[in-house]
Parts: structure tokens; sequence; C-alpha cells
């Protein structure tokens, strides 16, 4: 079929902005057939465009007869325009679903601009197909109203962040792409030089060191809207490129930072969704929030909080208890209210999810109708059992869960725990935005692996000021280095981590001793981040910032279960764009120019 031409053609009205005012208007309006309905020989168009959809009728009583035998031909996701009369629908036909559904458009006239293949999905919302084909034909699925609406709500929050920013003296900056490698724990993307052969950039984590360094040169406050790449296991709250709202500031403390920060939010909730957002958030230490919540990252929307009894368990004849509790480990239990309900089944199903995450078991207690069932209880003495209840706050109808392990593992498995109970139990209110800010940060962490101190947040992140006079003792004794506290700060929203920053360290001797803390040699300090060392000893000014985790904002904003639905190309969970087919072979040709051959695998 051949197609119409848009000639000079123009659109009048967005289809979603007619309303019953227009009635009476000759109108020409441009988009997409959303669905085709012949009524006896009436032909019923909903057409979309970006901004809605409206109702569009030939009708044969009263359509030139050419037009309405092209209207005839019309299926879904042709591109149309259409010359039509607004005209209020016949009594009793109006659509209180649709913003428009109290008017349609008499067409008089229609432009057949393209046509469509058959779809391999429809253009609706609750569509049930595979991922992979929705970002095979990601056009296709950004068609669908929600996701459109996600892109939309992305757009509005890009403009809310830069209005703050800049009205708050940030100077918008952009940093490379094709740089050295920045230290934030994970692997690098790699691009080969072909000018340099054997050399490669690295594509930027975050623009750590780079915001750093508009600091020195005196610029005060930056800040960007930025893409980072991370070659790591991914997720549904990870992609391998991530945006990030980054920003610096010079001469702040933390509180600064955490002050501007939360503005910030309270602007974009308050601009994009009309929500005020109180400010300022709770603060929690990451000790509280490891012993209360089993994670450095609480969901505070519930309770259901973690309850240490290693004093009562180290008595009990129970062994996994008893040995787990004299060598040092942690038995820390939930009252899960309510769940003196569940069946043994159910509580066996719980069992094999703490496993899941490391558990070697469950113990638990299960009071209901003046019953109590336990597999453990036999273990425990009257007083012994007395303690236990009164501790964990043991009522009817309460199940008591506890795991005994090693400290971390103990808090990993019930902070998981803790989350898929309140999702089991459906705890977790519609509507609520809990804001945390976790301080107090270690700045070390034993890394068994590699048998060395790693960075929890990253190697320029400042000590306590406490902590800073220490560093030599440090150097001698990796329990003092493990004993210190940094100046990083996460920000939390509804038990994800939305953002994280620090105070930096400007001093370069401080630095070097941080990198020899972290087993890494002089050598290596100067080849990595010489330029960083040596920006320092030029006059760096105090500073410190935050990089907040654009996509996850905007994921929970929209109350989308995956970043992907809020990124317009996402990858897949293997880090692959079913649209281009990325990544994908090269030529030889390429290979050569830049001195690379490629080994191929064994079978
Ligand atoms: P950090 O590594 O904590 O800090 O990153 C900041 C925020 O970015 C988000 N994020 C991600 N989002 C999607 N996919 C990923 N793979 C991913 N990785 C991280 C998180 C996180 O809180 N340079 C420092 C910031 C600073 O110190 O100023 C940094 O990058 O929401
Ligand atoms: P057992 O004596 O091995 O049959 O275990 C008795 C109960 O203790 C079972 O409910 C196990 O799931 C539970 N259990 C076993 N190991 C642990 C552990 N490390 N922490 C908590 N409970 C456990």
């Amino acid at each position: 079929m051949i197609v119409d031409l848009l000639g000079d053609f123009k659109r009048d009205y967005w289809c979603g902005d007619l309303t019953e005012n227009n009635i009476g208007d000759t109108v020409r309006l441009l988009g997409w057939v959303d669905t085709v309905r012949d009524h006896g020989g009436v032909i019923f168009i909903n057409l979309r465009d970006r901004e809605g959809i409206v109702q569009v009728v030939f009708d044969p009583s009263k359509t030139k007869h050419d037009v309405y035998e092209k209207a005839k031909k019309l299926k879904s996701e042709y591109v149309i325009g259409v010359l039509g009369i607004v005209s209020r629908r016949p009594a009793g036909t109006e659509n209180p679903k649709m913003k428009t559904g109290n008017i349609e458009i008499t067409g008089e006239d229609l432009l057949i601009l393209n046509t469509s293949e058959v779809l391999p999905f429809q253009i609706e919302d609750n569509i049930k197909v595979s991922e992979e084909v929705r970002l095979k034909y990601r056009y296709l699925d950004l068609r669908r109203e929600s996701m459109k609406k996600n892109i939309i709500l992305r757009h509005e929050v890009y403009q809310a962040v830069r209005e703050f920013l800049v009205g708050n003296g940030f100077l918008e900056i952009e940093t490379p792409m094709l740089t050295k490698s920045t230290p934030e724990g994970a692997r690098d993307f790699l691009v080969p030089s072909r000018l340099e052969k054997g050399k490669f950039y690295a594509l930027p984590q975050s623009p750590q060191l780079f915001k750093q360094i508009l600091m020195v040169a005196g610029l005060e406050r930056y800040f960007q809207i930025v893409k980072c790449f991370r070659d790591e296991d991914l997720r549904a709250d990870r992609q391998p490129e991530f945006t990030q709202i980054d920003y610096e500031m010079s001469f702040v403390s933390q509180e600064d930072v955490m002050t501007i920060s939360e503005a910030l939010i309270q602007h974009v909730f308050k601009k994009v969704l009309g929500i005020d957002v109180k400010t300022p958030f709770r603060r929690m230490t990451y000790d509280e929030a490891m012993n209360r919540y089993g994670t450095d990252k609480p969901d505070l929307r519930y309770g259901l909080e973690l309850i240490d009894i290693t004093d009562i368990a180290s008595e009990v004849e129970f062994k996994v208890f008893n040995d787990v509790a004299k060598s040092g480990g942690l038995v820390k239990g939930i009252n899960v209210k309510g769940g003196g309900k569940f069946s043994r089944k159910e509580i066996d199903d719980l069992t094999e999810y703490a496993k899941k995450f490391g558990a070697k078991g469950m113990a638990w207690i299960k009071l209901e109708n003046g019953e109590i069932n336990s597999p453990i209880l036999k273990f425990f003495t009257e007083d012994q059992k007395q303690k236990l209840f009164e501790r964990m706050d043991a009522k009817d109808g309460d199940l008591l869960v506890f795991i005994a392990d090693k400290r971390d593992i103990t808090h990993r498995v019930l902070g998981f725990l803790r989350k898929h109970l309140a999702e089991k139990l459906n705890l977790i209110e519609d509507g609520k935005w809990e804001f945390l800010w976790v301080v107090d940060f270690p700045l070390f962490e034993w890394d068994e692996e590699e048998n060395r101190l790693v960075a929890i947040h990253h190697p320029f992140t400042s000590p306590k000021d406490e902590d800073i006079q220490r560093l030599d003792e440090a150097l001698k004794d990796v329990n003092i280095a493990l004993s210190f506290k940094s100046k990083a700060y996460d920000m939390v929203l509804n038990g994800e981590e939305i953002g994280g920053g620090s105070i930096r360290i400007h001093n370069p001797q401080i630095q070097q001793k941080i990198f020899k803390l972290l087993n890494i040699s002089e050598e290596e300090a100067k080849e990595k981040f010489g330029f960083l060392i040596e920006a320092l000893s030029y006059g760096a000014p105090p500073h410190g910032g935050l990089a907040f985790g654009l996509d996850r904002i905007i994921a929970l904003m929209t109350g989308s279960e995956s970043i992907r639905d809020v990124i317009a190309f996402p990858k897949t969970q293997k880090g692959i764009c079913p649209l281009t087919g990325a990544p994908d072979f090269v030529s030889q040709k390429q290979l050569e120019e830049l001195g690379i051959k490629v080994v191929k695998e064994e079978d």
C-alpha cells in the first residue's frame, strides 16, 4: 500500500489535550491507531499520540466515500493524520475512563502516513510477554502507557534536579568517558586505544576522581547527571551502565552535604510527585542498622526487628545455639507477629529460604491457640524459656524464628528473612516513603580472598577526625584499622540504597597512608592515582559530595519492580541489548587496527 505524504498537514492539538471547550472546532491530529472497531459499518478509531488518546469516528452516512474507504483499511499502529470536527459524544456513549471520554472527532479527512506489520505484542499494559521480546521491540514497548509515563517522569526528574542544583550554585560540568580506572569496587569496561596499541581506556565507574580534581581547580560546586559503567553481576537494581546524580562541594562538613542532599530529594518529590517529604531524615549508625535490622539499608516501613539472644543461647543445652554463642557467633531471632498461623510447610519454606542466604538451619517456636510447638524448646529449662519469651515479647499467635551463626551470616540471613516475612505478611503499606541516613560506616573491612583491608566506600573517603590521629598505630595493628569509622553516609529509601557519599581526604600525606593501609604499594598508588595525589598537594580545599543512583530513585518513584523499566534502552540480566544485539563480534580489520587478537575459548 502506498501511503500519503505529510505535506503541510500540521498538528493543531495533542489528542489528550482536547476538551469539551473544543466542541465545534475543526482540528488536525497526528498519531497512531491505538484500536480500530467496526460497529455496523461505523468505524471507531482510538487515535494515540504522546499526550493521550481521542476517539475518531468515520460514519459512512456522514463521511465522504473515499475517506471512509480509506478508514476501512486502518489497522493497529498505522500512523495517520486526521482532520475532523470535535463533537460531544451521543448521550450514553461517554467513556468516563478516558480523559477525552466526553468528546469524539467526526472524521472528515484522513492521511495514512505509514502502515504497520502485525505486532509481536499488543500496545497495552499488563501484557504477558518475555522481557527479551519487550527489549527487542523496545520502540513498541515504550509506546505502552506505563513505560511512556516512566520515561516522562524521568525527564521531569532531570529538570527538577537541574533546577535545584543550579539554583544552589552548582556548575554542570562534564567529565571524560574515556579515562583511567576509578576504584568503586567493580570490574572496569575497557576500550582499546588504536593510537597507543596495547593500552586501554577504562570507562568511568563514577566521576569520583575528576569531581575531586574540580574542587582542587577551585570550582567549588560541581554537578553532573552522568553515566557510570560497572562490570558486575546484574540484578533487578543494577545495570552495567547506569546514571548518577553526582555532585561535589568545597569547604563543607558531612552535615552540609547531607542537608543539601535532603533538600534536593525534597524538591524533586514535591516538583514531580507533589509529595511533601519531611526533613531532616532519620539517622542511624551503621552499627545500629546492622544490629536491629541485619542490613546497612534497612526498610523502616515495618518492624520485625532482630533480637539478640546470644546470652540466653550460651546457657541452653541446644548444641547449635550453645556452640555458636561460645565461639563468638551471634544468635538472634525475630518475633513474627501473626506467624503462629503458619503451617509446618510454610515454616519449612522459610527455613529453605534462610538456607539460600547461607543459614545452616532455622530454629522456631510457634505459639498458636494456647499451644506451643517447637523442635528446640525441649532443650530449654522453664527459667530459660521464661527469659527467652520475655526477651522476644512472645504472645499467643506469634512465630519466633532464630538463626545461630557467625555474626555476618546471622545478620545477612535475618536481614533477608525480615524482608521476605514483611512481604509474606503484607506489612508494607503503599505510599509510604521511609527515608534514612546511615552514618558512621567502618572505614575498612577485611577481604578474606585478597587477605587485605579494603575500603568500604572508596579509598578517598576520610576517616573520622579522632581516627586520623591513629593512622600510624593502625599501620602496625590491623585491628585498630578495622575499628576506624569513616565520614561516609548512605541515603536509604524503603530499604534501598539510593545514594552514597563522603567527606574526602584532601591531604596528600593522609591519602598516602590510607593507600598503605590498603596494601597498595607506593609505586602502584603513583601509577594509578599519582595525578590525584599530586593534585591534592597543590592547595586542595576540604571537600565532599554524594552520588544518587538516579535509576533506583525513578524506579521507586514510579513503583517499578526493576530499574530496567525506567531506562529507555537497558541491558538484560546477561548484559545484552536484544534490540541492537550488543555486545557483538567486530571485524578482523578492526581488531588488527587495535592490535588485538581474540583468544578463542576451548570447548
Ligand atoms: P556508589 O558506588 O555508592 O558511590 O554509587 C552511588 C549510587 O549509585 C547507585 N548505583 C547503581 N545503580 C544502578 N546500577 C548499578 N550497577 C549501580 N551501582 C551503584 C546506587 C548508589 O548508592 N563516587 C561515589 C559517590 C561519592 O562518594 O560521591 C559512588 O559512586 O544507588
Ligand atoms: P537439628 O537438631 O539439626 O534437627 O536442628 C533443630 C532445629 O534447629 C531445626 O529446626 C534446625 O533448622 C535448626 N537449626 C539448625 N542449625 C541452625 C542454626 N545454625 N541456626 C538456627 N537454627 C538452626
